[in-house]
């Protein structure tokens, strides 16, 4: 039987959707059923043999949604391969310093939820769209100077997604489709 993934995530604007598609896509190439979901629904995760979960920040943290979705699924995560991505503004530059800010964004998830062990983190660049924010979240992007536009790497993102494909299907040497 085919295997089924699950990559489920946490947006505020949406940016993180167009993510979770993209990884979608390719593993669906690999011959896996894939659900793209919103850590909002209401799901029968043992249906899943892997899960993507990944998650916008907002002020330096996962949103909580994302970190609830791994609260209340911790007892069977920990049990199948699970990758984290993260779609943030900080990754607009890939240096080394800024890869490990965006790392420290994670400390909390692992300390709430320290059983369920990534097999792999991405770090992207996410995209500001400010005709798409409130007030508050305007406010706050030019607090925090952040770049306005959409800085998501199509190619890195793909890229990411076809290396964890052979690992959540569980067949860590099949290298390639
Ligand atoms: C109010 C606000 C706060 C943000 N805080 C951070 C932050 O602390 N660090 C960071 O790297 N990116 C930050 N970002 C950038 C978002 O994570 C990025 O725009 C992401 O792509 C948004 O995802 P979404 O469109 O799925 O909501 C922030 C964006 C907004 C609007």
């Amino acid at each position: 039987m085919a295997k089924k993934i699950l990559v489920a995530y946490a947006t505020r604007v949406g940016s993180t959707i167009e993510i979770a598609e993209a990884i979608a896509a390719v593993l669906q190439e690999w011959g896996v059923e894939v659900e793209v979901r919103s850590t909002h629904e209401r799901l029968d995760i043992e249906h899943y043999d892997g899960v993507v979960l990944g998650s916008a920040i907002r002020m330096g943290h996962w949103l909580p949604e994302a970190v609830e979705f791994l609260q209340k699924h911790r007892h069977y995560l920990k049990t199948i391969p699970v990758a984290y991505f993260t779609a943030c503004i900080t990754m607009t530059e890939d240096t080394e310093e800024n890869r490990e800010t965006v790392l420290h964004y994670f400390d909390p998830v692992m300390q709430t939820v320290p059983e369920v062990r990534p097999i792999s983190i991405g770090l992207f660049a996410g995209e500001i769209d400010t005709h798409k924010l409130g007030v508050m979240p305007r406010i706050a992007i030019k607090m925090i100077h952040a770049p306005i536009g959409d800085y998501r790497n199509w190619a890195k993102i793909r890229s990411w997604a076809s290396v964890i494909a052979p690992q959540l299907m569980g067949e860590p040497e099949m290298l390639y489709p």
